[in-house]
């Protein structure tokens, strides 16, 4: 992120020169001064490595200009602990003629680039600088994705089975509770046990988001309604001295997304910048269509293609982040607020949603002024809105239908199942979609629900649905977790909805 942060934000390149001999640093100086880039580079100088070290502590810059051979330190030693003590910064040197072996090893010891004394010219130089901040940023951005990526693996993995076991608590400590199977003390304990497995729950829920592995349902609808709808709940949220302004242009903003989703982004970022702003100031959501060029699109997220995006932008005048706190505000668990205040997990939340959803997230802010946050979603130009209609799924009332439940977990499904059969519906099991496939062809009677997992391994639960569905043209779906998010097939233009939040319990059609 502080590459990316860098790119939007400075324009300006704030070199530091390194240089004991006058006479050298002034040639570097004039030379910079009449380079192409002259007007977007700034130089400061120090004259021992000590100093230097010392100054990069406190100030950032973008590139160090660092000449070898100082009066306090020699060769490869100067490069190696101006390169510890860089952090990121980008590091070209100096070196004399008859030194470019030594060059060679702090190449090979991270720095970016190396300039022979004496063949030096404007132009070499302000190009040196100029692709060595370069090279730097594609390498931190890539660095910083992989990194997203594995962290993004561990927690969806670990939460994902994490889920799991804590349906069964739900499951069968809610069945206790309903059959009234525990006497009046343990009622109350039975309770809390239950209110701390939701309470995980959500913070599971938020992990598989981040982890991208939250089943997601997009559908293809404005961008600009679902800001909206979210925009009436935010004064409810937000203090009085907070002025909420929402603005969208009138253009076609259709997008593919899951709406529940987008509303909770929303409503973290709006509680981000409400935390920003303990003695009130501005909150603007604006919604806007925009074309990226492959530059644009690249500077934003090097996985963003160029095209036409539906951009979300939610600002705040409040403190703003410096670069240390952007370079982790995507990490789970970072927060910089009271335990009782911050999760961290607002924003990871948002990452995983907006790239599920093929966007991109970007922040601009600086300590002082301010942050503005963008979502990009791609643009839909052509197709029409798809029509569902949301339902609460409600709890579910007895019956006699025939219910086949599909999990590979045996103790996810062994809840399922009895939970169902309590309700008195006919029940059939498998734990596998395979298996599922198999037990459907030698049922004769139509099949009435279909509950499935949606991550199996091998065909997952909404290939089985579509394929269910095909043959059972009145067949609902039900994909497991209950309690989490349930929906109906694609096949059947029924769509029942159950969400964490409570923000997509409205019904809309
Ligand atoms: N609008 C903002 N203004 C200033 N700082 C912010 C803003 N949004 C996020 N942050 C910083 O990013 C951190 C992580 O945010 P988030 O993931 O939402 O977790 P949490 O809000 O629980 O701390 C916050 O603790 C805060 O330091
Ligand atoms: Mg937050």
């Amino acid at each position: 992120m502080r590459g990316r942060h860098s790119i939007m934000n400075e324009l300006v390149r704030k070199v530091l020169l390194v240089e004991d001999n006058a006479a050298d640093a002034a040639l570097l100086e004039d030379y910079l001064a009449f380079s192409p880039q002259a007007q977007t580079l700034r130089l400061q100088h120090e004259q021992t490595l000590e100093a230097a070290l010392h100054r990069i502590e406190s100030e950032a810059f973008d590139l160090v200009l660092l000449d070898l051979n100082l009066t306090d330190s020699q060769n490869l030693n100067t490069a190696i602990r101006m390169r510890k003590a860089a952090g990121d910064t980008p590091i070209v040197v100096l070196t004399g003629i008859e030194d470019e072996a030594v060059a060679v090893q702090a190449l090979q010891n991270g720095v970016q680039d190396y300039l022979v004394k004496g063949s030096i010219d404007a132009r070499t130089l302000a190009r040196s600088i100029r692709y060595a901040i370069e090279r730097n940023q594609v390498e931190m951005q890539l660095r910083q994705s992989q990194r997203m990526e594995a962290i993004g693996l561990l927690a969806g993995g670990v939460a994902h089975d994490f889920r799991n076991q804590l349906q069964v608590i739900m499951g069968f400590g809610e069945m206790l509770l309903r059959d009234d199977l525990v006497k009046k003390e343990g009622r109350t304990m039975l309770e809390q046990i239950l209110k701390a497995a939701k309470r995980s729950a959500t913070t599971t829920g938020k992990l598989l988001a981040y982890g991208r592995r939250e089943m997601l349902h997009p559908i293809v609808q404005s961008v600009r309604d679902c800001v909206a709808e979210a925009g009436t709940v935010l004064p409810h949220m937000i203090d009085a001295d907070i002025r909420l302004v929402i603005q969208s242009s009138n253009e076609d903003d259709k997008s593919r997304f899951d709406w529940p989703l987008l509303q909770q982004a929303i409503m973290n970022l709006a509680t981000n910048a409400r935390d920003a702003m303990p003695e009130g100031g501005t909150l603007s959501i604006e919604t806007a269509c925009v074309t990226l060029s492959e530059a644009q699109s690249r500077q934003i997220d090097p996985e963003l293609a160029a095209g036409q995006y539906v951009v979300v932008s939610v600002s705040d005048t409040g403190s703003g982040m410096d670069k240390a706190t952007l370079a982790r505000v995507f990490d789970p668990y970072f927060t910089t607020k009271d335990v009782s205040k911050g999760s961290g997990l607002g924003l990871p939340m948002v990452y995983g949603f907006v790239k599920q959803t093929g966007g991109a997230i970007a922040i601009q802010s600086e300590p002082g002024h301010g942050a503005t946050v963008r979502l990009y979603f791609p643009r839909i130009v052509s197709a029409s809105v798809d029509s569902v209609v949301r339902q609460d799924a409600g709890a579910l009332h007895g019956g006699n239908e025939t219910i086949l439940a599909v999990d590979d977990e045996a103790s996810v499904l062994s809840v399922a199942t009895e939970l169902l059969r309590k309700a008195g519906y006919r029940v059939l099991t498998a734990s596998s979609t395979e298996e599922a496939l198999a037990i459907v062809e030698q049922h004769d009677s139509p099949l009435d629900l279909l509950v499935a997992d949606i991550v199996m391994p091998g065909m997952n639960g909404a290939v089985l649905a579509e394929r269910l569905c095909r043959l059972y043209p009145g067949m609902g779906v039900l994909y497991m977790p209950p309690g989490e998010r349930v929906f109906a097939c694609r096949q059947c233009h029924r769509l029942l909805y159950a969400s964490q939040t409570g923000a997509g319990k409205a019904a809309r059609s």
